[in-house]
């Protein structure tokens, strides 16, 4: 059995474009896998870095200083072999420079300017990450930030990228026009697994901040069970190890679908426990769940579309 499950962030309103790009997304990622796993994952996360409607690659939130800084991370579940980038500057494609990490250097995770660095190193050329909405949103939200006695503190979402004139600050989950979290991608063929996932983080967070999906176990993780892939606020997955114990919920015989919604439970009886993940074993079934107001995902099952596959919205 062959599986693709993509997913564009918590939060992000499923418009007809995004779908669209999200099944662009999954369709590379399938015919991806003719070359193997690891090209699946970041053939599909690459898609979604590529497009300014996602958090991620060329459409990331920019942080307080107005620059773009992004983690994304690899792995293959069969080898047990991880690779990740953070707080790198600079690319439009931070998931294939992970992949790099992974393939052509001794360490699992480079950052800040020394992943940058290792970039140009590799051949990944300077490039700007900055889409023209985003660069708006940052605008707006530092025209509210003035206002402020602390830098830290923005009137911004702390998460979701929405700028004060939506006039949903907060961090409730919101029904998110423009700002989103995380895109991610889950595969499994001829029993084995893999996974990626790549974020340009919280709108108008800290310089140097680091979220969950280059950590892991926290934001990612696959093993001879499993892949899974999470999207939220990074800092209570990499609290609680939710992709991990995703990973232990299989290993004790939980189907994808409740071990996905157990761990998405238990996060929201955190605060600030908003997220979701998508998660595949390696016989091929799948699970997606969410605590935020729209989680959408794409998935493919021996080449086709599944249509009425949804994430799961669920209660704490
Ligand atoms: N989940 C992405 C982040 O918190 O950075």
């Amino acid at each position: 059995m062959r599986v693709i499950l993509v997913h564009g962030g918590v939060g992000v309103k499923p418009t007809p474009e995004r779908q669209a790009v999200l099944r662009e997304s999954a369709l590379t990622g399938y015919q991806a896998l003719e070359c193997g796993l690891l090209d699946a994952v970041e053939g599909a996360v690459r898609v979604l870095e590529d497009s300014p409607l996602f958090n991620a690659g060329y459409g990331s939130e920019l942080n307080l200083d107005g620059e773009v800084e992004m983690d994304a991370a690899i792995i293959d579940g069969y080898k047990g072999r991880f690779g990740a980038v953070a707080a790198i500057k600079g690319v439009t494609n931070p998931v294939s420079v992970a992949r790099r990490v992974l393939e052509d250097s001794p360490h699992v995770l480079l950052a800040g300017d020394g992943a940058t660095r290792f970039a140009r190193k590799m051949g990944f050329p300077e490039a700007n990450c900055v889409a023209p909405e985003r660069r708006d949103d940052w605008l707006a939200a530092r025209w509210g930030q003035e206002r402020l006695p602390s830098g830290i503190d923005t009137p911004a979402s702390p998460f979701f990228g929405l700028s004060p004139t939506q006039g949903q600050a907060g961090g409730q989950a919101p029904d998110c026009q423009i700002g989103c979290d995380t895109v991610g991608c889950v595969a499994v063929a001829d029993g084995k697994t893999a996974a990626a996932s790549s974020t340009g983080g919280w709108f108008m967070k800290w310089p140097g901040r680091v979220g969950d999906t280059p950590v892991l176990g926290g934001g990612i993780f696959a093993s001879r069970r499993g892949a899974v892939v999470a999207s939220g606020l990074g800092e209570v997955f990499i609290e609680t190890l939710a992709a991990k114990l995703v990973d232990e919920l299989l290993e004790k015989g939980l189907p994808p679908q409740e071990a996905a919604a157990e761990v998405i439970r238990r996060l929201g009886r955190r605060e600030q426990g908003f997220g979701g993940v998508v998660v595949a074993s390696v016989d091929g079934r799948v699970g997606a769940a969410h605590n935020t107001a729209s989680f959408p995902v794409c998935l493919i099952i021996d080449g086709k579309v599944v249509e009425e596959f949804e994430a799961v919205k669920v209660d704490s």
